[in-house]
């Protein structure tokens, strides 16, 4: 039997040793620990390849939204609009910026749903967080319209999305800004926390800059406001500038990987595939995730486990209405049913053809044995 676990740090860790080691030794025989160069360049070159005027590292994908909401003045007496399938982080940083999330439903590819943002708006809609999940852009079309018609900022949660493109523009770069997480299983991970902002506004770009600092002024160190001690490791933005590097070859492997699933599932009934890659002209998706709908699921994470196939239910398998603790009385018809069935494969750049096939091999095999 096989044991393909649903990811696999240690061969990631393997696949370029001894590239990272040399980054660990240089950072640390200069004792290059914040706010140093390696942070600054990889500022520069994360801004470099989204095409946006500012990048700025901050501690993870959370505070890139806090901080985000923050300088967009986003606070008591607002609502946000935030997809209920979501990590919690998102509603979490609309919550503590003081404002309120309002959640609304998803559609088909498992991305806000924009008739269901319609719905919600308010007198008291300040902004949309369209959440670019599992490494696909939302329809940004119906949104930014949306966003026109009713003067509401856009701050994207593209936690998941580094690189993927709706018409071919970016995710991250539609809103007034976007928000990155370097958690070590995204696309784009490094070896602990980290995430950063991106935007084309300066005086958004600015004071991102000092709410991760404490409030100081980067430029005579002033304290202009309270902050955060927030700021991106000098360490991980080294061994983050250097998979940057390798960065569009990582996304053609699981751009394979995914093409592979779809090709292996496509005939299964029970189970709702995502979009092809190149299937769709308008949408370049990375995979961060490949989040099928399948009859059954429990069953079949069962019957996987059994085979030595590790799989994972996003967000420990709950939307955020569904947390009942956090007093939500929402009715989100397609995450409600989608929640029942939802699973991710395992997709990590180290996984081989050969895994991909046995994992397809079984699904066939159980719903075979359930017909
Ligand atoms: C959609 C989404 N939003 C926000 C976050 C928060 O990022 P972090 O864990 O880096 O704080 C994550 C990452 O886990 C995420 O997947």
């Amino acid at each position: 039997m096989k044991n393909i676990p649903f990811f696999n740090y240690p061969a990631l860790f393997e696949q370029r040793k001894d590239e990272y080691l040399n980054i660990v030794q240089d950072v640390l025989s200069r004792g290059a620990y914040i706010m140093q160069q390696d942070l600054i360049d990889f500022e520069n070159d994360l801004a470099k390849y989204l095409g946006v005027k500012h990048a700025i590292g901050v501690a993870d994908g959370t505070m890139a939204l806090l901080t985000s909401l923050m300088a967009a003045g986003i606070g008591e007496g607002d609502e946000v609009i935030v997809p209920s399938h979501t990590f919690i982080a998102s509603a979490a940083a609309i919550h503590h910026s003081g404002a309120k999330p309002i959640l609304a439903d998803c559609q088909e590819d498992h991305l806000i749903d924009p008739d269901s943002i319609a719905k919600l708006i308010t007198s008291k809609t300040k902004a949309i967080m369209p959440v670019q999940l599992n490494g696909r852009v939302a329809n940004m079309d119906a949104i930014n319209k949306i966003a026109v018609e009713h003067n509401l900022i856009i701050i994207e949660d593209s936690c998941q999305a580094l690189g993927a493109k709706y018409k071919d523009q970016f995710a991250g770069t539609f809103g007034l800004t976007g928000a990155f997480s370097f958690f070590p299983a995204k696309t784009l991970g490094c070896f602990g926390d980290g995430g950063a902002v991106v935007t084309n506004n300066d005086e958004v770009a600015d004071k991102i800059r000092m709410i991760r600092d404490h409030g100081r002024d980067p430029i005579d160190g002033n304290v202009k406001m309270y902050g955060f001690n927030s700021r991106l490791d000098n360490l991980q933005a080294a061994v983050l500038g250097l998979k940057l590097k390798y960065y569009d070859e990582d996304i053609v492997r699981r751009r394979q990987i995914a093409t592979l699933y779809h090709l292996h599932l496509r005939a299964i009934e029970q189970v709702l595939l995502p979009p092809a890659p190149d299937s769709e002209v308008d949408h370049f998706d990375v995979f961060q995730n490949y989040e099928i709908e399948a009859h059954d699921r429990d069953k079949l994470r069962e019957f996987l486990s059994k085979a030595g196939v590790g799989t994972i239910l996003q967000w420990g398998g709950s939307a955020i209405h569904q947390y009942s603790e956090l007093g939500f009385n929402s009715d989100l018809r397609y995450t409600e049913e989608m929640t029942k069935k939802f699973i991710l494969l395992p997709l990590h750049a180290m996984l081989s053809d050969e895994d991909v096939v046995y994992i397809c091999q079984k699904i066939n095999e159980f719903y075979c044995s359930t017909k």
